[in-house]
């Protein structure tokens, strides 16, 4: 089983997002969703949502907490540790992944993952300066990573970037709200070395996920649209009376 951890949190973009989500992860046998919502209580419209896709999942949520309220706040982290404690006490066996609302999957990327052992890991796409970021191979094994990130860490890698399997989800697991380490400090919090990763999407060779953003939707004018309406032509206009 595939455990999808999908942090999501309101705004007009997060219906479409998930809608979109869900319609690929539909095509995907063995798969659990987990949805955390960063908020207090889980959203109505996200559990309907999750209802009729006819998927395994579960609904849970914890918000943020309000020091991170603001900008350049780390993202999705109380959701998603909420999303490990659900993992830890209720699943013994199966691989879980980090899946964001906004992210763009191929469904190759979820027969890869099933196999991974320990910690797996594979390129991303559309992401920082350099376009992508991705583990560097020698022999079959992750010697360097290419990310244009230039935060000093032991594994630059981005969350859409591995997959874990869960038997090494150790009690230690967590993630820290530090933005732009959370990846990082997670996979050092599973006690894992570089000889552990096992490299997956062709040796590291193809991208089969993307880190793609939505353009932020902008709120409808309301004075402006009055003007317009106002303006379109009545019934009577078209009816030839
Ligand atoms: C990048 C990484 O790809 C994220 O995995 C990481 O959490 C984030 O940076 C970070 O380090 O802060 P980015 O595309 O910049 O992601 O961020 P978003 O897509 O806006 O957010 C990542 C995830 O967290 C999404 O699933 C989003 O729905 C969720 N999120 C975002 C929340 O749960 N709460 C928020 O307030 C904002
Ligand atoms: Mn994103």
């Amino acid at each position: 089983m595939i455990y999808y951890i999908t942090p999501t949190y309101p705004r007009p973009e997060q219906i479409p997002e998930l809608t979109r989500l869900g319609h690929t992860l539909m095509h995907v046998p063995r798969i659990h969703w987990i949805i955390a919502d960063d908020q207090s209580l889980c959203s109505t419209n996200v559990l309907n949502l999750l209802r009729r896709t006819g998927l395994p999942f579960t609904h849970i949520s914890s918000p943020k907490p309000y020091v991170y309220k603001g900008t350049n706040f780390p993202r999705g982290v109380s959701n998603r540790r909420a999303a490990l404690v659900w993992l830890r006490e209720n699943v013994r066996e199966g691989v879980m992944y980090f899946g964001d609302d906004d992210n763009t999957v191929d469904l190759q990327l979820f027969d890869e993952i099933r196999r991974t052992k320990k910690v797996s890991m594979f390129p991303v796409g559309l992401i920082g300066d350099y376009g992508i970021s991705a583990p560097i191979i020698k022999d079959g094994k992750v010697v360097a990573f290419f990310d244009s990130w230039p935060g000093s860490r032991t594994f630059p890698v981005d969350m859409a970037g591995f997959a874990v399997n869960i038997e090494f989800l150790t009690p230690t697991a967590t993630m820290p709200y530090s933005a732009g380490h959370e990846e990082d400090k997670f996979l050092m919090s599973l006690g894992i070395k570089l000889d552990d990763i096992e490299p997956l999407a062709d040796n590291c060779s193809k991208v089969l996920v993307w880190h793609t953003k939505t353009v932020k939707f902008k709120k409808p004018n309301l004075k402006i649209d009055i003007e317009r309406i106002s303006k379109l032509p009545k019934y009577e206009d078209f009816a030839n009376l």
